[in-house]
C-alpha cells in the first residue's frame, strides 16, 4: 500500500546471479507493474559500517512509513551468516517485516547444513528466511499440483497401482565453462539432484495436502522425504565429460576447464534410482538422471505406466504393445508442454494401431511469455508467499537422504565413468535402469 515501503537490497550486486536473473527479474516485475508504488532497490554492501550506512540511507527513502526491508543473498556461502549478522544487527525494520532469500548451497552435508541453519536462527527466524530453489519457480513444476489435484483424471492413477515408473531428468548441453571454482567442491548431486530433482520428487509423490497453505504443502513434502530411502552406492552411477571432437570442432574435458584441479573426481553426471517407503509408492522406482556436456538441454518429468492387463489388442499385435504403455510428460523446458502418449488406431481401413500424443504444447496453447523463475519467487517472497521456498527441515531431510552416499563417493574415492561431450552420458546410467526395468526416455524411442 501507498503507506508502506519497499527496500531490496541485493548483496553480491556485482556477481553472476544478481546479473544474470536477479535484476532482470526485479526489472520485469517492476516493468509490469507487480512491485509496490515506493520501493527503492539498493546494491552491494559488505562490511558492518556498510549496513549501518546502508540503514541511514533506507531510513531516508522511507521517511517514516512503515518499511520492509528484503535482502537478497548473492554471495558465496562462507559469508551468508556474517552478512546476516550485519543485515540483522544494522539495517533491519523497526516498523515492518525484514525477510532475506538465500540460495544454495546450503551447506554440502547434513552436518554443515544443519550449522548453517543454527548460525542464522541467531538471527533470523525460520519465517524470515526464504530458501530459494529456482526450480520451484518453474511454470511446469508449478502446474504440477494444479494438474494432479484439479483433474479426475490423473490423481486415482497416481500410484505404485498404475505408475510403473518415474523419471525425473536434468541435462544442460554444455560444460562446466569458468564455473569449477564452485562447482568442483560441490559436483552434480549436490548442485542438481539433492535440491532441484529431489524437490520436485517430493511435490510429484506427496499425499493431498490439507490446504494450499504454504505450511500444509511443506508438511506433506518432508513427509515424502523422510519416507525415502537414503540412497547407497549401489544405487548410483557417476560420471565426468571427458573431451571429444566432432565435425571439426573439439570440445573440452571438464578437467581441462582451467577452475577445475586437473584430478578432479567431481561428477558432471550422475544417475540414481530412490524409492518412497510407503503405502503410495512401495516398490515403484523414481529415477533421477542430472548432467552437464550431454547431447541435449531438458528438463522433464516422465511417468510410465503399467501394461493394460489382458489387453485385447496385444492378442493380435504381439508383445510390441508392451513397450507401448501409457507416459506423461511433463517438459519443463525448454518449449513446455505436457504430453500424453497413448495407442490409437491409425484411421482408415483395417487395423492398425500407432503410437500418438495428446499435446498440450504450451507456446501454441498460451501464446504469452512464460515468466522466468525468479520473477515469481521474488514476488512471493514481497508478498510473504512461502509456499515455494525450502524450510529447514526439507532441506534437513534432504540431506539425510544424500549424505551417507556422498561421503562413501569421496570416501572410497570412486572414479566417475567418462563419457564424451556431447553424447547421452555414460553407459552405467542405462545398466542402472535396467536392474530395476527402466528404461530411459521414450519407450518407443521416438523422442529419447
Ligand atoms: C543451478 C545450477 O541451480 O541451476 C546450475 O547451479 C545449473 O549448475 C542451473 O546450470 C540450471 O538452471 P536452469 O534454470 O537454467 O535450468
Amino acid at each position: 500500500n501507498s503507506e508502506s515501503t519497499l527496500s531490496i537490497t541485493v548483496v553480491g550486486a556485482s556477481g553472476d546471479l544478481a546479473k544474470k536473473k536477479i535484476f532482470p527479474a526485479l526489472f520485469a516485475l517492476y516493468y509490469e507493474d507487480f512491485l509496490p508504488k515506493n520501493f527503492v532497490v539498493f546494491g552491494q554492501y559488505n562490511s558492518e559500517e556498510h549496513f549501518v550506512e546502508l540503514n541511514k540511507k533506507m531510513k531516508e527513502k522511507e521517511a517514516g512509513k512503515l518499511s520492509n526491508r528484503l535482502f537478497y543473498l548473492s554471495v558465496p556461502p562462507n559469508i551468508f551468516v556474517d552478512v546476516v549478522r550485519c543485515a540483522s544487527l544494522r539495517a533491519s525494520s523497526e516498523n515492518g517485516w525484514m525477510r532475506v532469500i538465500v540460495e544454495k548451497p546450503f551447506g554440502r552435508d547434513s552436518e554443515s547444513s544443519g550449522e548453517l541453519t543454527r548460525c542464522l536462527k541467531q538471527y533470523l527466524t525460520e519465517d524470515q528466511i526464504f530458501r530459494i530453489d529456482h526450480y520451484l519457480g518453474k511454470e511446469l513444476v508449478e502446474n504440477l499440483s494444479v494438474l494432479r489435484f484439479s483433474n479426475l483424471v490423473f490423481e486415482p492413477l497416481w500410484s505404485r497401482n498404475y505408475i510403473r515408473n518415474v523419471q525425473l531428468i536434468f541435462s544442460e548441453d554444455f560444460g562446466i565453462e569458468g564455473r569449477g571454482g564452485y562447482f568442483d567442491n560441490y559436483g552434480i548431486i549436490r548442485d542438481i539432484m539433492q535440491n532441484h530433482l529431489l524437490q520436485i520428487l517430493a511435490l510429484f509423490a506427496m499425499e493431498t495436502p490439507v490446504s494450499l497453505d504454504a505450511e500444509d504443502i511443506r508438511n506433506e513434502k518432508v513427509k515424502v522425504l523422510r519416507s525415502m530411502r537414503p540412497l547407497q552406492l549401489e544405487d548410483v552411477v557417476v560420471g565426468q565429460y571427458k573431451g571429444h571432437s566432432k565435425g571439426g570442432k573439439s570440445y573440452p574435458a571438464y578437467t581441462d576447464d582451467p577452475t577445475v584441479p586437473k584430478d578432479s573426481l567431481t561428477a558432471t553426471f550422475a544417475a540414481a534410482a530412490l524409492f518412497i517407503n510407503n503405502a503410495r509408492w512401495d516398490g515403484v522406482p523414481f529415477l533421477m538422471k542430472a548432467g552437464k556436456a550431454l547431447h541435449t538441454k531438458r528438463a522433464e518429468i516422465r511417468v510410465q505406466f503399467r501394461h493394460v492387463p489382458g489387453n485385447l489388442y496385444k492378442r493380435k499385435f504381439g508383445t510390441d504393445l508392451d513397450k507401448a504403455t501409457n507416459e506423461l510428460v511433463l517438459r519443463v523446458q525448454p518449449d513446455e508442454a505436457i504430453y500424453l502418449k497413448i495407442n490409437n488406431k491409425v484411421p482408415g481401413l483395417g487395423m492398425r494401431l500407432d503410437r500418438s500424443d495428446l499435446n498440450l504444447l504450451y507456446r501454441a496453447r498460451y501464446p504469452r511469455e512464460i515468466p522466468d523463475a525468479y520473477e515469481r519467487l521474488l514476488l512471493d517472497a514481497i508478498e510473504g508467499e512461502r509456499r515455494l521456498f525450502i524450510r529447514s527441515d526439507e532441506l534437513d531431510a534432504a540431506w539425510t537422504l544424500f549424505t551417507p552416499l556422498l561421503n562413501e563417493l569421496e570416501e572410497k574415492k570412486i572414479v566417475p565413468e567418462l563419457y564424451p561431450y556431447g553424447s547421452r552420458g555414460p553407459v552405467g546410467a542405462h545398466y542402472l535402469a535396467a536392474n530395476h526395468n527402466v528404461r530411459w526416455g521414450d519407450l518407443s524411442g521416438e523422442d529419447s
